[in-house]
Formats: C-alpha cells, structure tokens, sequence
C-alpha cells in the first residue's frame, strides 16, 4: 500500500511539476506554466478581494483552476486523505501536566501521546523541554528520557519533571553529530514530535541500525538539511521515482511542503505579506542599481526592522551584504515594481497552494518507505487537525 501510493503521488506530482516547481521570489513575471497563458490570464484577472476569498478557501477555488489545468486533484481527494487512526485510550490530563505548555502545542502534544501504547522505555528525541515526554509517561507509566541539544530547555524539562516528581533524564546531546546515536536501543519507543530535516533522518538512519523495536514520528522542515538538494531516504525512492529523475528538488521546493501556516494571526499575516513585498523591493532595487538580472539573497533579519520604513530597511541590506551603491532619494518606485511582482507571487501561489499537501505527503511516504526496507511494520496516520498544526502526520513504525 505504500508503495502503490508513493507511486501515485509520484505519477501526480511528475505529471503537474510545472505547476510547482519554481521559485517565485526571483521571477520577474507569472512562472510561465508551460506556457499555459489562459491560466496565467485567469491569475492576472483575480482581484484582491477574491484572492483573500481563495486564499481561505482554497475549495471554491478548485472547479475554476480545473478549467485550465485538466489534471488538477482536489486537495481532498482520497489520495491526500489521511486518516486519524486514534486508539480508544484517550486519557484526559490533568491541568498541573499542562503548565508551561501553550495551547495549541498542548493539543499536539496531548493527542500525540494518545498515540503510544505498550510498555517499553520512551526517548524523546529533540525533546525541547520533554513535554511529550511527560504526558505519555501520566497515561502510560512507562519509563521516559528525552535527548535535546539546548541545556537551557533540558534544564527547564527537568525541574518540570522534578516538579512533577517524574524522573527523566534529559541528555544534552547533538544528534547530528551523532552524539545520542548510543541511546538507541532495541528495547525501546523513540518518539519525535516536530523533528526538523535532518534531525528526523537521522533518527530513522539511528532505528534502522539499532534496531529499535517501534518509533513514532511527525516530521517537519524537511528543507533544513545539509544538503543542497533532496536526497532520497528509501531506496525504492531512489530507484523508482519518476519525479527524482526528472527534477532535482531543491531546498525551494522542500518549504512548499510545509508553507502552510494555518496558526498565524492576521497581524502575522499583515507582518509576513510586508516582509515578502519589501524583500520584492529591494530586489528590484539592486538589479536597477547593480545593473544585474540576478536575484539577490537576503537573509533572516531582525524583525523590528518591519515596523521602521523602507529606507531602514535598505539601508540594512545594502550595508549587511556590502553592496557598494547609493540608494536614491524617491524610492516609491521600487516599492511599486515590488508591490507588482508581490501581487503575481500570491496569485500564483493559488496554484501551488494545491500541490503542498502531495509534496508533503510524499516525503512521508519516502521515509515510510525506508522504515518499511528495514523490516518495519509502518502506518501513516493522522494525530491532529490542521487548525492545530499543519504539521499533523504521524508516522508509526514498529519491528
Ligand atoms: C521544532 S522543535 C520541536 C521540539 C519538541 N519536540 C516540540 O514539539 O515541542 C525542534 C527541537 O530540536 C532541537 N534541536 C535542534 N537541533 C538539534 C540537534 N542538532 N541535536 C539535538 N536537538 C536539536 C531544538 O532545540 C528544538 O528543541
């Protein structure tokens, strides 16, 4: 079953790749969809007012973009429909379990840990404080120790669990480096809530070697790895995947896979919105000045630089990358060419919008795949609703 499914996904998403994968930020223009000119005119055609309307509801949407692009899935076709498969244990906690723990993390974490049964010892890998930790031990008494780099959320997780009279070991460690490699074990039920890029490979690289017998996993930011581009988890990805040997998947398209922030406010919405057009700004802006078609990278910069004006900001940049130019006295036309190319990103993010869930369903499935190679019994499932994070798919592998 995961294979005929990794397959179709693979088929889909193979088959609609010019839909999806691009960079919008460093096109000038619509991407050019294959030359699909009625959907770039339909794009261009929707006002402001209807692009929030389909932002929100992707759904009303969906018959329209059909229309121009034939092969088109609804984002709640069966294929993409993962199903919550919850045990009958659900075990209401206690409010002093939930201190320090922010709402909808303690919903996460709360239906995670419904997640877990049997007896054997629990490691929580990249635990931050160990919440998970704590709330499977209450439901199921079973033994628990996390793994985290940062002392100072070990330290935190410790004097919860101290509060709480529960023992458990936090070891500061760089799984990465492969620091906690020897505390995989075979008697053992590693879980990873949120675990990013790499640190999730490296977990399932670590099970697959020590044979440990279950594992539970949600992964997250599959772009934060070392590695330019994606490199295949399973073999059978790796072998049989028309898409990986038709594009080579870059860190670009890997954040479409988990775009979707569907826990921001309107205030971070408005902040966000901001960011990307000032980024389009200044871009046009040093092209002009540079004289250069190529797209200029900016990284992650203090954010109380969004509530200062445009010129702050430039001024930023250009002294953080030691760009050897003057900026001008009037720079509205930069912020009008950025507002422009803004306006095209988030039309054409309406139909890329429809491809995030396949994409992120297949890596799922790569690292399913991969478990399953090591003689893993693996389940996919659902563990929470979108509106608590996007982020809610569980894999379940146990030996
Ligand atoms: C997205 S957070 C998830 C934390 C926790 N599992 C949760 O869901 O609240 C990822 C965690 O991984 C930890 N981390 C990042 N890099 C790490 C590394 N190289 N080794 C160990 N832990 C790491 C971070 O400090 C952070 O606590």
């Amino acid at each position: 079953m995961l294979k005929h499914n990794f397959d179709k996904i693979d088929h889909y998403l193979t088959a609609t790749k010019q839909y999806w994968h691009y960079n919008a930020f460093i096109l000038n223009d619509y991407p050019s969809f294959s030359g699909n000119n009625a959907l770039i005119n339909f794009l261009h055609s929707i006002d402001d007012n209807k692009l929030l309307s389909y932002q929100q509801n992707p759904a009303s949407l969906y018959p329209l973009l059909k229309q121009f692009i034939p092969e088109l899935l609804n984002i709640s076709d069966s294929l993409f429909d993962i199903k919550s498969n919850l045990l009958n244990n659900h075990i209401d906690a206690p409010f002093w379990l939930k201190k320090g723990i922010k709402g909808r993390k303690w919903v996460q974490v709360d239906q995670f840990s419904n997640y877990i049964e049997g007896t054997l010892p629990i490691l929580e890998w990249c635990a931050g404080k160990g919440h998970l930790g704590r709330l499977i031990h209450y439901k199921t008494k079973n033994e628990i120790s996390a793994v985290e780099w940062n002392d100072e959320l070990c330290n935190q997780g410790l004097q919860l669990a101290q509060q709480q009279s529960i023992s458990q070991p936090f070891f500061v460690s760089n799984v990465l480096l492969g620091e906690a490699s020897q505390l995989l074990s075979k008697k053992q039920h590693v879980v990873a809530l949120h675990a990013c890029g790499d640190l999730h490979v490296h977990l399932i690289n670590g099970v697959k070697k020590a044979l440990t017998e279950k594992v539970t996993i949600s992964p997250c930011c599959y772009h934060l790895t070392e590695h330019d581009n994606y490199q295949a988890v399973s073999s059978y990805a790796l072998q049989q995947s028309q898409l990986l040997s038709s594009i080579t998947l870059s860190k670009q398209d890997l954040k479409l896979a988990v775009a979707q922030q569907s826990t921001s406010g309107e205030r971070q919405t408005q902040l966000n919105d901001q960011e990307v057009w000032w980024r389009l700004s200044f871009d046009c802006l040093q092209k002009e000045l540079l004289q250069t078609e190529a797209y200029l990278t900016v990284p992650s910069f203090p954010k109380t630089l969004l509530s200062n004006n445009f010129r702050d900001f430039a001024e930023w940049v250009t002294a953080y990358k030691q760009l050897d130019i003057e900026l001008p006295t009037d720079l509205s036309v930069y912020l009008a060419q950025g507002q422009v190319r803004f306006n095209r990103l988030r039309r054409s993010e309406l139909v890329s919008q429809f491809f995030r869930r396949p994409l992120e369903l297949w890596l799922i499935y790569d690292r399913a795949l991969s478990l399953q190679e090591a003689g893993y019994q693996v389940k996919i499932s659902r563990f929470c609703d979108a509106n608590i994070t996007p982020r809610n798919l569980l894999i379940q592998a146990s030996r």
